[in-house]
């Protein structure tokens, strides 16, 4: 269940009274079957929002884990696993992820292994988490600097997405979110597509930005709903993402990381300049790269790589997941709202995009 809208603390504490039986608030706090999990930069807002919704929650009963995709990896998971471990938690135990994306990946893996899976719910706090990361049953770890490489698919059977959160979010990380937002436009088409070429609202507006979640909440889980295992057209998902996490796992090799949305924002750009050399249409396509690099001219800084970095950069695609041995596949939108999976383009058609965007970027 996905729930979106401004009085997250009236629905929070009733969602957890009727899953505890309908007991009252009170007695939520001295249950031994809830967990929450929280980040360190966001440790100030869950630990107050916890204190209005339910209060008296044993701090044994909080762990607070690094910030980011410091968090994704298999030792925090351990400290997760002991933690859960060593405060009893059981089958019947519920954890709740509050943080940015990150944070809902390592919490949902963890929550989906421990004891072969508990219950758990989110409660994003990010936009990118918002719109896409905890949304869609993807949970996750990075295997080194290959992202998301290890993981399950587990659905958070409650999801709370309100706008408040955006208030204390660096602009860097509503750009970050922005950059998912503007693929979800390009699936949809129409309304949403003519919206993320407008500016983006600032984060008090709240009527603005609730327009704006319902869209990319209802996109990414009709998708995700027609296909859950992405054995099909969830790969849609993935537009601009082949790209976006070679550069994104190139920039970490450089030890220059980048928000995970400024990478995808400028795969976009590359993979429709792709998209161009294989499209039934070729002048919409022609038409929508051009878009598509003026939004992501017009918001994030470019990525630095020279002709050199080429061959790191292929061999973070050829280790794409989506790939089928050795055929490079992507998504594709060949027009608003028009997109396909599964579309083979050899390592040639790539290099040349790549070399064509060694100049524009440096
Ligand atoms: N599972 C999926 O389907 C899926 C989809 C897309 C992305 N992801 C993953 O999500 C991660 C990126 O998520 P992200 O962009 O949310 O980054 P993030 O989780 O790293 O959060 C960014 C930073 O913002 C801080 N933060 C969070 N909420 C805040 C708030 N309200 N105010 C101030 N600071 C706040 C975080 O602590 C962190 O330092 C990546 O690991 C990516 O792989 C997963």
């Amino acid at each position: 269940m996905i729930w979106c809208g401004l009085d997250i603390a009236t629905e929070f504490s009733e969602a957890l009274s009727s899953r505890f039986d309908n007991i009252s608030d009170a007695n939520i706090a001295s249950k031994p079957d809830v967990f929450f999990l929280c980040s360190q930069s966001t440790q100030s807002i869950c630990l107050s929002f916890i204190d209005d919704c339910v209060g008296g929650i044993p701090e044994s009963h909080i762990l607070t884990i690094p910030d980011g995709d410091d968090a994704k990896n298999l030792s925090v998971c351990e400290t997760i696993y002991t933690w859960l471990k060593d405060n009893n938690a059981q089958r019947s135990s519920l954890l709740i992820n509050i943080g940015g994306g990150a944070l809902c990946d390592v919490g949902g893996f963890c929550a989906s292994t421990y004891l072969r899976g508990i219950e758990f719910w989110n409660i994003p706090t990010t936009l990118l988490a918002m719109v896409d990361a905890s949304v869609g049953g993807k949970t996750g770890i990075n295997l080194g600097h290959y992202k998301n490489y290890i993981g399950t698919f587990s659905t958070a059977t409650y999801i709370f997405i309100t706008p408040h959160w955006l208030k204390t979010l660096p602009q860097n990380e509503v750009l970050s979110g922005w950059g998912e937002v503007i693929k979800h436009g390009i699936l949809l088409g129409g309304k949403a597509w003519t919206q993320v070429q407008q500016p983006i609202p600032n984060a008090n507006d709240h009527q603005a930005w609730l327009g704006i979640l319902d869209w990319n909440i209802k996109i990414k889980s009709r998708i995700v709903n027609a296909d859950f295992e992405e054995k099909g057209q969830r790969k849609l998902l993935n537009l601009g993402h082949t790209i976006g996490h070679a550069l994104e796992s190139y920039c970490l090799d450089q030890e220059k990381p980048i928000p995970h949305g400024f990478a995808i924002a400028w795969g976009l750009v590359m993979e429709s300049a792709l998209a161009t050399k294989s499209s039934p249409k070729v002048e919409a396509t022609e038409s929508l790269h051009q878009t598509i690099k003026s939004i992501v001219e017009g918001l994030y800084d470019p990525i630095h790589f020279g002709e050199a970095d080429i061959p790191a950069l292929m061999n973070y695609i050829r280790a794409d997941k989506k790939n089928n041995h050795d055929k490079l596949l992507f998504s594709m939108a060949f027009a608003p709202g028009e997109c396909d999976f599964n579309i083979s383009e050899s390592a040639e058609a790539v290099i040349q995009v790549l070399i064509q965007y060694v100049g524009h970027t440096n």
